[in-house]
This record gives structure tokens, C-alpha cells and sequence, in this order.
């Protein structure tokens, strides 16, 4: 048996970290996709290769498939692809710890695959591949919203709110970028050296330790977070560029106000800024050092690729609301 998975990275575009508490956020999967391709042996042997990061997030989604299945208890699922063998690999064009998904692209795509596998149709069942990767998420982050996993599962534009560990929602918003505000671009600023867990972390060191219930700077904060993610909303579907602008410039403030924004990103924002663009970073961000992806949006392509150029880092343009996981390829 052979099965090809393909999985597309994320963008957040308003409502990161705020999303933690509650708050809603507006995400995008983009065209750029991981694949998973798993190959049953019959020999018993097993083997997991993987060029998008380390291969422990990938044997922890294959726990999370066997404890689902429950293959874990010994002699369980004798005839399974688990006992005979198989071969995985992760080919990634979605760059590593930029806060574009690749994590949980990965966990999606091997939990797709096996689940695949497993099941008698062999179809894609998104709801259960999205609860599976969200217990990856839990073991690799601590306390996720999961916008990650549920939108490289289900693609296209999510408003994605947790309002309990119980309760996770989210629309799918029935809209795409119109032809005349397609003017958006990534920037790598590089990776982060904090986990996206650790950057959860920080805030909540920073606002919430000893503060039970939480401040008012925080839930400001937070509230106005909730704004300019409906007013980004508003200004895609509206088509109305300066009200996306307006709340993209708003977003970036509120980060640094929350503290995750590093100065070398600072540094790229205020220059497109300086330039008639707007960018914020996408992610959990990182303040150490690099924090990862900056969503650009400006009506001039040179003048970021200027920007991007000056300061040696790539530059991308980002195809937003790609279709979510699916099954490219299956042999029987
Ligand atoms: O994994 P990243 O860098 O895309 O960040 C995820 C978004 C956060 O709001 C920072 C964390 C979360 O679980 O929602």
C-alpha cells in the first residue's frame, strides 16, 4: 500500500495569542505544502524520514494514531500496517519554526496517513485527524488554541475561537482575496529561538503570574486584539485596503505591546511602514533574536523586495486559502 498526504502550511492573519485566551482569530492556509507519503513494508521494520524538523513530533503523532486505534496493548492489530512495517517520509516546502504551520502540518499529514491506512474506505475524515493533531499539539506546546492544526486541516479562511478545552469553533469563512488586494508577501525574519510554547509562556508570565483574575492592561490588550482581527476581517471581505491596513499596522503594535516581537523584526515593520506598506508578524513570534514570519502587505512588490533584499532575507508571495489536507495519491 502507498499513500500520499498533502498538507498546506498557515498564516495567522490577525488574533495570535490572543486566540490563547479566548479571543477570536482570522487564519489562512497557503499553497505551500507538505507531503507525507506512507509505504507499507513486510518485513516489520519501521522507518520515519523527515526534511521538516526533527522526527520525535512525527513518532508522537504515530502514538496518538495507535492510542486512538488502540494498538498500543501488545497483540492488538497483529494484521495491521504497524506490525508488517512501513516507511514514512516528510518532504516540506513550508520553511521550519516560521510560524507557518510546519509542526502541525506534519502531524496532520502523518496522522492523515496512517488513518488512511487504517480505515475500511480509506478516506480522509477531517474532524478526526484535526482532534488527533490537536493532542500532538498539546504534548509539543502545552496549552494550544489548535488554529494550527484546524486550519492545515480544513484549509481556506478560518475564524477559529477556543472557548473551552471542550469547545473549539471555528467558520469557514466563505470568502477569498479579491484580485486587487492581492498585494500580500511573507518575510522570513528567521527562526525563532523560543518554541511557539515558550512565546505562550512569556505573555503569559508577563501579564498573568500572580494576577488571577487577569489585569486590565492585559484584557485591553486582548480586546483590542479582538478588534482589529474583525476589522482585517471586515476590510478582506469588504474589499476596503485601507481598513486591512489600518488593522494589520494596529496588530503589529499590539504584539510589541505584548511583548514578542524582536527588534530585528521591528526594525523590517518600520521600514515597509516607512515605505506606504504595512506588516505584522504571523505566529507566536520570538524577541530573543529572529520572530519568524512578517505577513507584508503593500500595492508595491519592489519596494518590499527592496526591503527583503537589504536585509539578505527571503521573499515570497503568499496564495491564501489553500485547500486544507488531502489524499493525493493511494495504491491499494
Ligand atoms: O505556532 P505559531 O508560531 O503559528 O503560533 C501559534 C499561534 C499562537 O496563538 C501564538 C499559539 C496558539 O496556540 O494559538
Amino acid at each position: 500500500m502507498k499513500i500520499k498526504i498533502s498538507v498546506p502550511g498557515k498564516i495567522i492573519l490577525s488574533g495570535e495569542h490572543a486566540v490563547v485566551y479566548g479571543k477570536p482569530a482570522i487564519a489562512a492556509a497557503v499553497d505551500k505544502r507538505l507531503t507525507v507519503t506512507l509505504q507499507s513494508r513486510d518485513d516489520g521494520k519501521r522507518g520515519v524520514h523527515s526534511d521538516a524538523g526533527d522526527t520525535k513530533l512525527i513518532k508522537a503523532a504515530i502514538n496518538v494514531v495507535k492510542d486512538e486505534l488502540k494498538l498500543r496493548k501488545k497483540g492488538a492489530g497483529r494484521h495491521s500496517i504497524f506490525t508488517n512495517g512501513y516507511e514514512l517520509n516528510v518532504e516540506s516546502k513550508i520553511p521550519v519554526g516560521a510560524g507557518m504551520g510546519s509542526s502541525a502540518a506534519a502531524a496532520v499529514g502523518a496522522i492523515a496517513a496512517f488513518m488512511v491506512a487504517y480505515t475500511k474506505n480509506h478516506s480522509i475524515d477531517h474532524k478526526k485527524i484535526n482532534d488527533l493533531a490537536y493532542r500532538v499539539e498539546k504534548i509539543q506546546h502545552g496549552n494550544p488554541s489548535g488554529i494550527d492544526n484546524s486550519t492545515v486541516t480544513f484549509g481556506g479562511f478560518l475564524w477559529y475561537r477556543k472557548e473551552f478545552e471542550f469547545l473549539k469553533t471555528f467558520w469557514k469563512l466563505q470568502f477569498k482575496i479579491a484580485d486587487k488586494m492581492d498585494n500580500f508577501y511573507l518575510i522570513n525574519t528567521g527562526r525563532p529561538d523560543e518554541t511557539t510554547g515558550e512565546m505562550v509562556q512569556t505573555v503569559r508570565e508577563r501579564f498573568c503570574k500572580k494576577k488571577m483574575p487577569i489585569g486590565t492592561k492585559f484584557l485591553q490588550i486582548l480586546d483590542n486584539i479582538e478588534s482589529v482581527a474583525k476589522q482585517a476581517t471586515l476590510g478582506i471581505k469588504g474589499e476596503d485596503e485601507g481598513m486591512l491596513m489600518e488593522a494589520i499596522r494596529q496588530n503589529e503594535l499590539l504584539l510589541e505591546k505584548l511583548g514578542v516581537v524582536g527588534q530585528f523584526a521591528k526594525n523590517i515593520v518600520r521600514e515597509i511602514e516607512a515605505v506606504g506598506g504595512t506588516a505584522k508578524i504571523s505566529g507566536a513570534g520570538g524577541i530573543k533574536d529572529k520572530s519568524g514570519l512578517l505577513l507584508v502587505y503593500h500595492t508595491d512588490k519592489r519596494a518590499v523586495e527592496k526591503i527583503a533584499k537589504k536585509y539578505s532575507l527571503e521573499c515570497s508571495t503568499a496564495e491564501l486559502g489553500a485547500e486544507g489536507v488531502k489524499l493525493d495519491k493511494l495504491i491499494v
